[in-house]
């Protein structure tokens, strides 16, 4: 595709350049209509579909992008498998109530090639995930800017899967004043607990059975602040240990940390996020929950 392109009666219209997003998008405003945005990498699922229908609630408009960004993945990274399938991501879309699929090449968010301007959001960037992905979270917080600066004002969805992400696009939207309403969804998970994700086709049926690992420690961490916990080392080490339980996994972290600095607290007293990853064979998975202390399970 180069241009604009209509899929006919019931389906979605794909848009490949910035320009034409900026005009229909600048079209909706100026008519009053909302726009409620979802960027993703494609490969849509039903997590990427229930930000879309939360999109779809909310505002009058929907676009969503796809776009595998190449700024966001190490050198020895996944971005020449990264599952693509634009076909089923536009039934997909279409299904959830988007109206508008962005789907640019990398030479039209790149143009240049190598880019001299990044954005990188400081300290909430180098725990965790950024330990094993250093660049990651520039990367996605360019794109994400990049993004935001072509669909312009809107509410733009995210799923608290990435709850690294989330905290961080959260973060570079108030410090750079973007107007955008930053929404995270719940996670939407497969009947076994596991959490969805793109990333999930890599896994062997073997690996994919002992990936509901993640959800089970988890859950041990969360029944341990219930129980009345109140260490996070502690409650770390109970989520290390399952994890270990299973021959098949291998850790990467386990965290209790606060939601917005995502520091681990001294001690937990209100709302906490635990956060894991964990390698099934050579996928990498994360997985994390919310547990309010003094609060039964929702
Ligand atoms: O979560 C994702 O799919 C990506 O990191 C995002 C936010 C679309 C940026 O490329």
């Amino acid at each position: 595709m180069t241009g604009n392109e209509s899929a006919g009666a019931g389906a979605i219209d794909v848009v490949t350049t910035i320009a034409e997003v900026r005009r229909i998008t600048d079209g909706h405003r100026a008519a009053g209509r909302s726009v409620g945005f979802v960027p993703t990498m494609g490969y849509l699922h039903d997590g990427h579909g229930s930000l879309m229908r939360a999109a779809a609630a909310d505002n009058d408009i929907v676009v969503a992008s796809i776009f595998v960004n190449p700024l966001q993945f190490a050198p020895d990274e996944d971005l020449d498998s990264y599952p693509r399938d634009l076909d089923r991501d536009r039934s997909v879309a279409a299904t959830n109530g988007v109206d508008l699929l962005f789907a640019p090449t990398t030479a039209e968010m790149y143009p240049h090639g190598a880019v001299l301007t990044t954005v990188s959001v400081d300290k909430l960037s180098q725990r965790w995930d950024g330990e094993s992905r250093p660049t990651h979270f520039a990367g996605v917080a360019t794109v994400v800017s990049k993004l935001f600066n072509i669909v312009g004002a809107c509410r733009a969805y995210f799923g608290e899967k990435d709850f690294q992400q989330l905290a961080i696009i959260r973060r570079m939207a108030a410090d750079l004043s973007m107007p955008v309403e930053v929404v995270g969804c719940p996670i939407v998970r497969e009947p076994d607990g596991l959490a969805m994700s793109s990333r999930n086709v890599y896994l062997s049926p073997e690996d994919r059975c002992a990936a509901v690992v993640l959800r089970r420690a988890l859950d041990a961490g969360e029944q341990a602040i219930r129980d009345g916990e109140t260490d996070p080392e502690t409650v770390t080490r109970a989520l290390r240990s399952i994890v270990d339980g299973e021959p098949r996994a291998r850790l990467d972290y386990a965290a209790v940390v606060d939601p917005v600095t995502l520091e681990t607290p001294p001690v937990i007293e209100s709302e906490t996020r635990l956060l894991i990853a964990a390698y099934l064979g050579d996928t990498r998975l994360i997985d994390n929950c919310s547990v309010r202390t003094g609060q039964d399970r929702s």
